[in-house]
């Protein structure tokens, strides 16, 4: 299957999935990394591993839709089984995200759906939780809230800072992804009007448990 990723800074999560597929874990092919950023260090991890890159600076647009339009432009010319967003930080258009439905996936810091949106590790401390962790869901226009493939849950401990938290998540989302994206590729997981559907049956809101020990 042919992916595109699309990044906008690190690609520790894109860096995972490339390895798991030069490991021969994933039946698919990375055809392109899109960055909105031409900074991105993403895009230096892409081309070391001689995947094509390209850069859509989100600055010289004046609208979203005008962005979005280009972007997804950018993106057919591949004629993709699979979007990955990893790390992509921009809102996409509703227009868009029905485009791409029930073959973009996205990877978010927390266990859906508590904590959507930003700065997920510190709500978390405060809010006094004991677990958190991360989920990779089908995106869906309403902002991660797609239906949920998998998540893995790390114990935060009494010590722990948004910092160390931040490290211990990312952790699990470089086996996360992968793991979800390879399901994918095999045809094991697809988007229906009642959920993801996996082997047969339709998953619970918080998808498969795959926490890496
Ligand atoms: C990850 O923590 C992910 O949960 C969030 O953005 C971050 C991307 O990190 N969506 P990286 O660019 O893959 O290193």
């Amino acid at each position: 299957m042919d992916i595109v990723v699309l990044i906008s800074g690190s690609g520790t999560n894109l860096q995972a999935i490339i390895e798991a597929i030069e490991a021969g874990h994933i039946q698919g092919r990375i055809a392109a990394v899109i960055s909105n950023r031409p900074q991105a260090k993403g895009l230096t991890r892409a081309r070391n591993h001689g995947i094509e890159t390209l850069i859509l600076d989100h600055t010289g647009y004046g609208t979203r839709e005008a962005f979005d339009a280009d972007l997804l432009q950018a993106i057919e010319q591949y004629q993709p089984g699979l979007v990955v967003l990893a790390g992509f930080m921009r809102i996409l258009t509703d227009h868009f995200v029905d485009h791409f439905t029930g073959r973009m996936l996205n990877i978010h810091p927390s266990l859906l759906p508590k904590y959507k949106g930003l700065n997920t590790h510190q709500r978390v401390l405060d809010a006094g939780e004991s677990q958190h962790g991360c989920s990779v869901h089908f995106v869906s226009s309403e902002l991660d809230s797609g239906a949920v493939i998998g998540q893995s849950k790390v114990n935060i401990a009494r010590n722990d800072t948004a910092q160390s938290l931040s490290q211990k998540v990312q952790q699990q989302e470089h086996t996360l992804y992968p793991a979800c994206v390879a399901l994918f590729c095999d045809h094991q997981i697809h988007l229906t009007p009642d959920g993801v559907q996996y082997q047969g049956s339709i998953l619970p809101d918080n998808g498969l448990d795959l926490t890496e020990d």
